[in-house]
């Protein structure tokens, strides 16, 4: 190329900083930053009972033993624990994985277990390695609202499934079905943001259609350790790897775990469970965005859970969340208005309430805000605008004095709509 001597040496323009969202990629308009993750800088706060984040208690974190792992790790490994890893995850992490999550009829091994940095990249991974533009996909109405941060921008289309208190309709499924979606979403366990759980009978049905109609299952299942009443269901994995017959289909679900509701979200450790060709290729996915999940976590989390941790960790947990939940379900009955309604989760860390039609939730927020009250209003967990009058509450976060103090002030504001 023959270029001009002034052309090369001639000052370059000023960068003006005003070309850069001109520069922008199209699929960014389909990225907005998270209602919940704005919210919660207002409600750091120190006055102000939040309702809104889904924040594990802080007190409840296991400091001292996940101290006393890091001298053990750092002494027993030194720098092997501060250095790069193997994609897939630490082998003896998805072994312990492995073993805890293998039933009667669902042998798994290390080759079935990818290790993430916390579920929501399982989350993003999966999209990324399953979704082609336009696909649908089916998910409870109302969902996970950063499943539709990490899936909207792939330019996919989300069929949503109508939800009662026994989790997706599945009776209502069919005419969904029959759009030809390529997956369906769902969290069976105290889901966020409903806190409702699926039924026995639903889950053995759904897992039956999805082969039928040979869409793929995304179980995503944070909270399954965190209940409070009733007896643990199976997982969809587990049911679904009944239905596989000796040379026939494999698993039908991916299932996506996490340690952030049950040791520390800061540690940023999630995990998958799948064929080994869907681990396989989320690994190729995870290359190219993280390299590998944390060396020094994955290493204080395999110390953690074998020394059985988890076993001092849950019943705590469990302990201190159903007696916050109990708080927050009578506070609710003495101090919400008639005409209100609210879930009733049997764990987990949310409920859902409904108000009468005509209040706007996102406008009782601002009220909210000013008597230092916080939560998330329903709508961004719903498809088609539809939620205005519901609103999300976390009780896993505040104190039950606190709770009952903060539905008390909501409670009020509900007695004087604007
Ligand atoms: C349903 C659901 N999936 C995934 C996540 C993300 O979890 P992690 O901290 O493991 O990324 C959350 C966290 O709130 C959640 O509620």
């Amino acid at each position: 190329m023959n270029r001009n001597v002034d052309e090369v040496t001639a000052p370059l323009p000023e960068l003006n900083p005003m070309n850069w969202p001109r520069r922008f990629a199209t699929r960014t308009t389909q990225m907005k930053r998270s209602t919940i993750r704005e919210l919660l800088k207002l409600t750091a706060q120190p006055d102000m009972i939040s309702f809104a984040g889904g924040l594990p208690a802080p007190e409840l974190f296991p400091i001292a033993q996940v101290q006393a792992a890091t001298n053990t790790i750092l002494n027993r490994h030194g720098a092997q624990a501060l250095q790069y890893g193997e994609t897939e995850g630490l082998a003896e992490l998805r072994d312990w994985i492995a073993r805890q999550s293998s039933r009667p009829g669902l042998p798994l091994t290390r080759s079935n277990v990818g290790i993430v940095s916390g579920a929501q990249q399982a989350l993003d991974l999966i999209g990324r390695v399953l979704l082609n533009e336009g696909d649908k996909v089916i998910v409870e109405n109302p969902t996970y609202i950063a499943l539709l941060s990490a899936w909207r921008p792939l330019g996919i289309e989300f069929l949503p499934a109508p939800c009662d208190a026994r989790g997706i309709c599945v009776e209502d499924l069919e005419p969904l079905l029959r759009q030809r979606p390529k997956l369906l979403y769902t969290v069976p366990n105290f889901q966020n943001p409903q806190g409702t759980t699926l039924s026995a009978e639903r889950r053995a049905r759904l897992v039956e259609m999805l082969r039928q109609h040979d869409v793929g299952l995304v179980e995503d299942d944070p909270y399954h350790e965190l209940r409070y009443q009733g007896d643990s269901l199976p997982s969809l994995l587990e049911l679904d790897a009944r239905l596989a017959s000796p040379g026939g289909p494999e698993n039908n679900v991916i299932y996506v775990g996490t340690f952030s509701k049950v040791l520390a979200p800061g540690l940023r450790v999630g995990w998958v469970v799948a064929p080994e060709e869907v681990v396989d290729k989320l690994v190729q996915a995870k290359q190219a965005s993280d390299l590998h999940t944390s060396t020094l976590s994955q290493h204080i989390i395999y110390e953690l859970v074998r020394n059985h941790l988890l076993e001092e960790q849950i019943p705590l947990l469990r302990h201190a969340y159903r007696e916050r939940r109990d708080a927050m379900l009578s506070a609710l009955e003495k101090h919400f208005p008639r005409g209100t309604t609210w879930t009733k989760p049997d764990g987990g860390m949310f409920l859902m309430v409904t108000l009468p039609t005509e209040i706007n939730a996102t406008d009782l927020l601002q009220r909210a805000l000013q008597q230092k009250v916080a939560f998330v209003p329903g709508e961004a967990f719903h498809l088609h605008g539809q939620g205005q009058n519901t609103l999300r509450l976390n009780f896993s976060n505040a104190a039950p004095d606190k709770i009952e103090a903060g539905i008390r002030r909501l409670g009020s504001l509900l007695d004087k709509p604007v």
